[in-house]
């Protein structure tokens, strides 16, 4: 029978160094908290429990997780390091097994490593890497197979600092032994702090194995302490997922310049144009094309649309063989049938827009139905909205709207009408019909213009 195994993840520290009100855990790295990266391989990792220390800010790194309600919420009311957080958690842990303890600020770590972690057969594995650059990481001494200590970068002599074996943070140990080695930690050190790391020694003074498992890539690894290093493994994730996009026949631009902040589907023959942004849950289809400074959320796109320059689309579901932009704003609940055009300066919000209609030019349609083949002018807008309630507008199949019309909701107009250009239509309209809602032009002779006199 395997061991049981327990997770825990230290997540109370304040970022000093970023110099930010956030918890650190609730930074975003590709649109999502640092923390829910973490609750990932923790769930792939099986735990019996999950076990997360949080201390400044509890009350709102609990709130960006309000459906984990498994998750044990470890309060450490002082910050006086990461032995102390991990002193916070050791009367929850059960009798016996394993638990594998994580830092809040590793985002990237893989399952597989975690899982080859905690299979290594010894009292204590500590998952270490090779730095070029080990500076402010703990270090690794060992004897051989046995590590014998980790020393922080402020705690380091000269022979030391040139080791350049780091410590991960990521430790999988006996629940028994953890639980002894933790009463014995001291903050007799730089940082005046109870150091986690420090159990290393006391097992090896209790006579315990401990073992390295070193991980091969650094950006799965690297913690993050300032911005830089945030900016850096963002770089990193975004880097990554363009190159899977590409490898999937995804034609990007610039791959420095497309940022994937969620998860996205796409089918053949798509492109992306330089610094488009990705967010949510996307879907595009076979032969999309998005154009230069688009921001596509949360949204599907069909085979053969065109997304033009600087359009935003947000919650819309846009059929196949569309033009879009450039310019254009498409809101939550548009929905736009095949073949439709929504050109610059035109948004559309809570609205269905049938096969082939057209709203080319600087148009506003909100909570709007309409029909086929419909052509919207330029400047026309749906006055849905009275300061209290929201209205509907319906245009049916064929219709016509003048340019710069205003469609006063609650309102219908009949299919193949035409509104006269400049109107204020506040009454339905039939179908097959011309209205016009405006006043008559009148003509006065012999008028003068007023004359500047010096
Ligand atoms: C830590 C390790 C260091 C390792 C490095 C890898 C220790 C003492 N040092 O240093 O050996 O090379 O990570 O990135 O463990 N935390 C708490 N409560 C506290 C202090 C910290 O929950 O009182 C949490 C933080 O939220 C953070 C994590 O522990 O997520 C690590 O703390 P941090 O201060 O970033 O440790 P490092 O100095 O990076
Ligand atoms: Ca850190």
């Amino acid at each position: 029978m395997t061991e049981q195994l327990e997770i825990c993840i230290l997540a109370a520290g304040i970022g000093s160094r970023m110099q930010s009100d956030k918890p650190k855990v609730l930074q975003t790295l590709g649109g999502r908290p640092l923390l829910a990266y973490l609750l990932d391989v923790a769930d792939e990792m099986k735990a019996a429990a999950i076990h997360v220390v949080i201390g400044q800010g509890a009350d709102a790194v609990k709130a960006a997780f309000p459906h984990r309600r498994d998750i044990n919420w470890v309060l450490q009311a002082e910050r006086l390091g990461t032995g102390h957080a991990m002193q916070q958690v050791a009367s929850s842990l059960a009798d016996s097994g394993r638990v594998l303890v994580m830092l809040g600020d590793c985002p990237l770590i893989r399952t597989s490593t975690l899982q080859s972690l905690v299979a290594v057969d010894a009292d204590l594995s500590v998952l270490t890497v090779d730095m070029s650059d080990p500076f402010g990481y703990g270090r690794i001494v060992r004897d051989g197979e046995q590590v014998q200590q980790i020393v922080e970068e402020r705690d380091t002599d000269d022979r030391q600092k040139t080791i350049r074996e780091i410590n991960t943070g990521v430790m999988a140990a006996d629940i028994k032994g953890i639980r002894q080695w933790l009463t014995l930690l001291d903050n007799d050190n730089a940082q005046e702090e109870y150091l986690l790391t420090d159990i290393v020694a006391h097992a090896n003074d209790a006579g315990c194995g401990v073992r390295a498992h070193k991980a091969v890539d650094a950006i799965e690894v690297t913690g993050i302490n300032t911005f830089t290093q945030l900016a850096g493994l963002e770089r990193g994730l975004q880097m990554n997922i363009v190159e899977e996009l590409m490898n999937n026949g995804v034609q990007v631009m610039d791959p420095a310049r497309l940022d994937v902040r969620g998860s996205i589907k796409t089918g053949r023959g798509v492109r992306l144009d330089i610094n488009v942004i990705l967010e949510g849950d996307v879907t595009l289809g076979d032969n999309v094309d998005i154009g230069p400074n688009c921001i596509i959320r949360d949204s599907t796109i069909g085979d053969g649309t065109v997304v033009r320059a600087n359009s935003i689309v947000e919650e819309a579901s846009v059929s196949n063989e569309c033009i879009i932009g450039p310019f254009a704003r498409l809101r939550p609940g548009a929905e736009l049938a095949d073949e439709v055009h929504i050109g610059n300066f035109v948004e559309v919000k809570k609205s269905k827009i049938g096969l082939r209609s057209k709203a080319n030019h600087l148009a506003y349609l909100g909570d709007a139905i309409i029909g086929q083949d419909v052509n919207v002018g330029a400047g026309t807008i749906t006055c849905n909205y009275d300061g209290a309630f929201k209205h509907e507008t319906n245009i049916g199949d064929g219709a016509f709207i003048g340019t710069n019309a205003s469609l006063v909701a609650p309102v219908s107009i009949g299919a193949g009408s035409t509104i006269g250009a400049g109107s204020t239509i506040t009454k339905d309209v039939d179908s097959q019909v011309l209205a016009v809602g405006r006043s008559k032009q009148v003509t006065v002779k012999n008028w003068q213009r007023p004359i500047k006199r010096n």
